[in-house]
């Protein structure tokens, strides 16, 4: 079983970004929800996706449903969204949830969507994250 694994779901590749940067500080290649159907085992799993008209990508939801609690014990959610008032995936943490996989903590990072939170995720943004991501790891 791999420690961590990074997956993530993006539409305009702001999660792809937050994954790679948030892989890079733990060492591990960040995977394309798309080439990785098939839930990986993994000790702890970091999830990283956008939200599209108020919901989190039916990608990532497809992902989470095929997921086991034999193969993953613990995620972290990690959102990147324009407003700040949609900066959390409760359909993913519930499902998560009903199935015992125990979520860590949602990390939350600017996105942005055409005039809203334009220019992010910048580097701050991916630091701040990673910077998390590595804390919330060297706590396992
Ligand atoms: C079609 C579409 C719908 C969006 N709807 C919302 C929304 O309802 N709320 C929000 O805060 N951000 C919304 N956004 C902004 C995205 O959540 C944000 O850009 C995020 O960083 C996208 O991640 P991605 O690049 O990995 O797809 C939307 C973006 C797109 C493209």
């Amino acid at each position: 079983m791999n420690r961590i694994s990074v997956v993530y779901a993006t539409k305009t590749k702001h999660s792809k970004k937050l994954a790679e940067a948030i892989g890079k500080a733990l060492n591990v290649t960040a995977v394309d929800v798309r080439t990785s159907t098939v839930p990986r085992a993994a000790e702890l799993l970091f999830l990283v996706g956008g939200i599209y008209a108020g919901k989190s990508s039916p990608e990532l939801m497809r992902y989470v449903e095929g997921l086991d609690v034999n193969q993953v014990k613990k995620v972290v959610l990690v959102t990147s969204s324009a407003s700040t008032a949609s900066r959390k995936q409760p359909e993913v943490y519930s499902l998560l949830t009903e199935k015992g996989v125990e979520v860590l903590e949602e990390i939350s990072c600017p996105g942005s969507f055409l005039w809203l939170s334009f220019g992010h995720p910048n580097t701050v943004d991916l630091e701040e994250a990673s910077a998390r991501a590595k804390k919330i790891a060297a706590g396992l």
